[in-house]
């Protein structure tokens, strides 16, 4: 690899952060700026992907330049740029990967494209563990719920994943059910804190069933009708319905992780993704690793929601096996990560 650091770039737009970091071997955060646009949305409760682009327009210069400052390097320094290229708002995408494509072109810079839940993925390489393949990947974001079998960093096979609703995007909808500031996951969770979790019976599908998939859009509609049957809504009751909605959707990931470590016979997995910040979460998974002997692997909280580290940390793993892109590159809105397993032939 050009660079004797090995020092990348990366940039990740797909979404409603513009987000640049300079990352050193793959593991080594030097800088990771972030521009969050949740002002910008809040007033609509949810993100508006025209608004997001034209603000990722404004912020795309400055935040790379400040990347590039903060770590003490110049372009010509570099290694490559790394650039999410999808899934996620296509206009979104476009800012960053235009960006780094006339950076990679102005400087020389080979560039690579990645996939926005590689970065998840590789998210844990920046943290203290060691992890190495084959091993489970619970990806738990505001888009997706999956849990993958994988063989190498980024590779593998999808084992399971939502039949409907990711659940981020059921932790997004019941605070907007709840009153709760956008954007949800952090506010259900902090008022959570002053519930009770039995509070309210809430289901939690799937969770013995057989296969690995995920449903949210049940436990979404139970928590709606429960609202209704709740008001009017004070902070006790408010902090009650959270408590046992968090229980609940955080309960099935755990039973559906123990039910993979079993079935795969793999001893390590690793949650990744904005919902991977949930407390609630790594209590619970660190509780379960604890009982049935695996081990759950969690990047640093702050590094768990969408960033650039990341996205720097899973292009330099492209960079090191030999992989490069070209000014051909595009972004995509929709692509699974892996393919699903075959179904097994009859026995
Ligand atoms: O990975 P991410 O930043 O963006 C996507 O790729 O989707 O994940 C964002 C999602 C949002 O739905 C947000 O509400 C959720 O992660 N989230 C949380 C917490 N922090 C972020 N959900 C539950 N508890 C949290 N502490
Ligand atoms: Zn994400």
């Amino acid at each position: 690899m050009r660079g004797a650091q090995d020092l990348v770039l990366g940039v990740e737009s797909s979404c409603d952060e513009m987000a640049a970091a300079v990352v050193r071997g793959g593991r080594t955060i030097l800088s990771n700026v972030i521009h969050g646009q949740a002002d910008l949305h809040a007033p609509y409760g949810g993100v508006v992907p025209e608004l997001a682009s034209r603000d990722h327009v404004r912020a795309i210069s400055q935040v790379v330049r400040e990347a590039l400052t903060q770590a003490g390097v110049v372009p010509e320094e570099l290694a490559g740029v790394a650039v999410t290229v999808g899934p996620g708002l296509i206009g979104s995408l476009l800012v960053g990967l235009s960006f780094a494509k006339a950076l990679a072109y102005r400087f020389r810079l080979p560039i690579v494209g990645v996939h926005h839940l590689s970065g998840h993925l590789a998210s844990i390489a920046l943290g203290s563990e060691t992890v190495s393949p084959p091993h489970l990947g619970l990806v738990v974001s505001g888009g997706h719920t999956a849990l993958y079998r994988l063989e190498a960093p980024g590779k593998g096979v999808l084992l399971g994943e939502t039949r409907d609703d990711a659940v981020g995007e059921c932790f997004d909808k019941v605070a907007k059910l709840l009153g709760l500031p956008y954007p949800g996951g952090p506010s259900v969770s902090l008022a959570a804190r002053a519930g009770r979790t039995d509070a309210h019976p809430f289901p939690r599908p799937l969770e013995g069933a057989a296969g690995l998939d995920f449903s949210y859009s049940g436990l979404k509609t139970a928590v709606a009708l429960e609202v209704k049957r709740c008001s009017p809504m004070t902070e006790a009751v408010r902090a009650d319905l959270a408590a046992s909605f968090e229980a609940a959707a955080t309960d099935v990931l755990i039973a559906r992780t123990r039910r993979a470590v079993q079935q795969e016979g793999l001893g390590t997995v690793i949650v990744v993704g904005g919902v991977a910040a949930n407390h609630r979460l790594r209590e619970g998974m660190g509780r379960a690793a604890r009982e049935d002997g695996f081990r759950a692997v969690f990047p640093p909280p702050a590094l768990c929601t969408d960033n650039a580290a990341m996205i720097a940390a899973a292009g330099w793993q492209r960079l090191a096996r030999g992989e490069r892109d070209d000014l051909r590159l595009n972004a995509f809105s929709r692509s699974p990560l892996a393919p699903a397993r075959a179904p097994r032939p009859p026995a």
